[in-house]
């Protein structure tokens, strides 16, 4: 049997406000194997960045997971406290930010702050750290990396700055690598040389990865199986092919029809959702998606569909494509 790297099974994360609940995450379950890219894809406020803060042990305050398990190598994350996720942070699950400038230290030098972060996770003295760190900035692509460790991280362009916070991040030698919108910040171009480099590292290093995007262009071509989220639940999941290919959820399908084609044999119009993504705090009854699905009938505002599966994929939806 093939033992997954992380299993998530049934996590249910939610935030106080005030005297409401919102839940964020509503039982999503998933899995991640060893050398594995699972992406996750869905509107802004699907739950998305509170999954992998959940996976983080790096919820607010107001945050809570009430339910469900979060097991890595067998263990349940869930149940550790503070201290002892500081042993998984990091050395076991790294994490990329969408921002990279916020995560780095205006005041100390690049240098600096990788001999640190080295030192604070390895035995080596400052000499070593420091020809650690020049191997980090050289395998992610940072041209004369002597000079750049003795700069500032204002003196970094911002695609710089990702992959000096990637080299950080690669110090410790994580084996799940959690990348959350890792190249919003950046513009088109560096975009696809960060995704390139994340993919390759992948490779090399056998890691596995968690990416979250809204680029539904990059998660097929770097993802092994992809994962849509609405309101707090996966909707539909399955391989590249399967989603870009031949979604069945509707959710889905208005989500593709969304990518501009290049291929002018393939115009087709984008299906316009109703609305917005309604409020975690009245999630719709029955499908929750049924607000705003061009398919839905009476029964879909009654019955709340459960995934079902089909081959390498899984919905949940009655009327599916
Ligand atoms: N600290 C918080 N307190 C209350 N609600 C929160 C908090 N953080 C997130 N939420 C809510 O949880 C839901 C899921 O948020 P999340 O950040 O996971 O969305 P997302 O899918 O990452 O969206 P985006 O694509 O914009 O990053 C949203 O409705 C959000 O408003
Ligand atoms: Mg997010």
């Amino acid at each position: 049997m093939i033992q997954s790297l992380l299993t998530i099974d049934n996590l249910h994360t939610q935030f106080t406000v005030g005297n409401q609940t919102v839940k964020a995450v509503d039982g999503i379950s998933f899995d991640i194997q060893k050398n594995q890219t699972v992406g996750i894809v869905g509107e802004s406020g699907s739950g998305k960045s509170v999954t992998a803060l959940s996976i983080m042990g790096l919820l607010p305050h107001n945050g809570q997971i009430t339910q469900g398990q979060i097991l890595y190598k067998g263990q349940n994350l869930a149940d550790l406290n503070q201290k002892q996720y500081r042993q998984i942070r990091g050395k076991e699950i790294g994490l990329i930010f969408q921002n990279p400038m916020a995560a780095l230290n205006p005041v100390f030098t690049i240098g600096n702050q990788m001999i640190e972060t080295i030192r604070l996770h390895t035995k080596q003295t400052k000499s070593q750290a420091k020809d650690t760190a020049i191997q980090l900035l050289t395998s992610v692509g940072i041209p004369d990396p002597d000079t750049r460790l003795t700069q500032y991280p204002h003196e970094f362009s911002m695609g710089m700055c990702q992959r000096v916070m990637i080299a950080l991040t690669l110090a410790m030698s994580p084996e799940l690598l959690i990348a959350d919108e890792p190249t919003a910040s950046l513009d088109v171009t560096i975009q696809a040389q960060i995704l390139n480099l994340l993919a390759n590292l992948k490779k090399d290093r056998g890691m596995s990865m968690l990416i979250i995007s809204h680029d539904l262009g990059v998660m097929a071509q770097h993802c092994d199986h992809i994962l849509v989220m609405y309101l707090g639940k996966i909707v539909e999941s399955g391989t590249p092919n399967d989603i870009f290919k031949h979604p069945k959820h509707p959710y889905t399908h208005a989500l593709i029809s969304s990518i501009p084609s290049t291929d002018p044999d393939q115009k087709h119009a984008p299906i316009l959702l109703k609305g917005d993504i309604p409020s975690p705090l009245h999630i719709p009854s029955g499908c929750r998606f049924h607000t705003r699905c061009p398919k839905a009938q009476a029964k879909c505002s009654q019955v709340e569909p459960q995934l079902q599966t089909e081959g390498s994929r899984a919905f949940a939806c009655f009327y599916p494509y």
